[in-house]
């Protein structure tokens, strides 16, 4: 069906200025490895694996084909009081590849699910050891945790929360770590900013930290605009936090599955967490699945009490999908027999060299990359920033080739198997959308 005959009136599109994009839509119609299919029959090189997502390239036939034999063969089984073999076999698998300790998985639909399951477990657990007083988060400014209650309540991107009342008491933020003057251009970790981690430290003395349940970190804010934390920052977190008892979680929804080189940021920068919230690359994408886990201590403290009682009120409708259940054990088959993960550390040094290579160009104020995610940065100048972003969005997409606007800034987060070549495509279109817009 083409745009022309299609009724765009009822679907309410997310975070998506809906009048404007209903006045020319872009419609994607198919997908296969590094591109889409456009519904006016261009293929499009997808710059960003969906939404950080697609880790493996689309419609991988080996993810297809589990996803088609298990709906085939079940559809559905409620993970209340019954289950499934598969959901127990994918969090076997998660568990073998989290770091050390973190082994009990709880299953959501969404990242922002996730997020919410492990606020409420962390309080949870701190109330199990009596100490329900705990019951305070400490996040960051330009964290994105998702869209539920608990997550926008978390996250620090102003926009995302000023429509919605006073959302959960008892939030702090740290300060984000990105500075212009100390760490433009930065490739990778930037040298400069531990120091902002003593921040927890100044916000603990202000809260006490007796009543801090939980400090809730992006490991690399993604959706604030791709902010590598700064050498030593992350282990500085964790040491405050044991110091405290206080749990620490790493969002991964965006950062696991291979997004930065290894199959968790955790690993990557060897801070480990009580609690990982991972989505996206868990099933890449195919089916809406999303996951918490949990250091085996914190669901120990919880999973106890008389036999045959309930011991946590938590829990979804498709906890555990058995679709989704395939399809997350097919795409880390995928991720492991195709060695993704290590690829994907091979090819960060080109895409960095690359995706710096448009330093120079105009209103670029600064580049931030790590592993397979990257963030090309404007200022205004001329243009404001948002607008360059923007026109610079449309020309990639017009000369098919699909990068994410994210008001200030560019996104990248190819595939996992994204090319040299394709990465050059990728670059030299932006450079060339900057050059038309100047
Ligand atoms: C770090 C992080 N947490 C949570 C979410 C929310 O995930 P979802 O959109 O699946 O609810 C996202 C989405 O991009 C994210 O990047």
């Amino acid at each position: 069906m083409s745009k022309q005959n299609l009724n765009l009136d009822n679907f309410w599109i997310p975070f998506t200025a809906n009048r404007t994009f209903k006045e020319d839509p872009r419609l994607l119609v198919g997908a296969k490895g590094m591109y889409y299919e456009s519904e006016d029959g261009r293929e499009i090189l997808d710059g960003i694996s969906g939404l950080w997502c697609c880790n493996p390239g689309h419609c991988h036939p080996h993810i297809v084909e589990a996803v088609q034999n298990q709906i085939a063969s079940m559809d559905y089984a409620t993970a209340f009081n019954m289950a499934h073999p598969k959901a127990f076999q994918l969090a076997e698998k998660i568990a073998s590849i989290t770091p050390k300790g973190l082994d009990k998985v709880f299953f959501g639909n969404s990242g922002s699910e996730a997020v919410d399951t492990a606020m409420k477990i962390a309080l949870a657990y701190h109330t199990s050891r009596g100490e329900g007083q705990r019951t305070k988060f400490i996040s960051r400014e330009k964290g994105y945790h998702g869209v539920n209650f608990g997550g926008v309540s978390v996250g620090g991107l102003p926009l995302n929360r000023k429509a919605f009342g006073p959302l959960l008491p008892g939030i702090d933020h740290l300060p984000h770590t990105w500075n212009l003057e100390e760490m433009a251009f930065s490739k990778g970790q930037p040298e400069w900013g531990a120091h902002l981690a003593d921040e927890l430290n100044n916000i603990l003395t202000l809260q006490d930290p007796n009543n801090v349940a939980a400090v809730i970190l992006e490991p690399v804010i993604g959706s604030g605009g791709v902010i590598v934390p700064p050498k030593g920052y992350l282990e500085k977190i964790r040491k405050i936090c044991d110091d405290h008892g206080i749990l620490l979680i790493f969002d991964e929804v965006i950062t696991g599955f291979g997004r930065v080189g290894k199959a968790f940021a955790s690993e990557r920068f060897n801070v480990t967490p009580d609690i990982i919230t991972m989505a996206k690359g868990l099933t890449a994408a195919s089916i809406p699945m999303s996951a918490a886990v949990f250091k085996d201590e914190i669901h120990d403290q919880i999973v106890q009490g008389p036999d045959g009682v309930i011991e946590l009120f938590h829990g979804y409708t498709y906890s555990g999908h058995p679709v989704a259940a395939a399809a997350g054990l097919a795409a880390i088959e995928v991720y492991e027999n195709e060695g993704l993960f290590e690829r994907t550390l091979e090819i960060e040094p080109i895409f960095q060299e690359k995706i710096h290579s448009l330093k120079g160009e105009n209103q670029i104020i600064d580049i931030r990359n790590i592993g397979l995610m990257g963030a090309v940065h404007f200022g205004s100048n001329g243009k404001t920033a948002t607008e360059m972003s923007s026109s610079v969005f449309k020309h990639c997409y017009e000369n098919d080739v699909l990068v994410r606007f994210s008001g200030e800034f560019i996104v990248l987060s190819p595939a996992l198997i994204v090319q040299e070549e394709e990465i050059d495509r990728i670059i030299e279109t932006i450079r060339e959308g900057i050059q038309a817009n100047s």
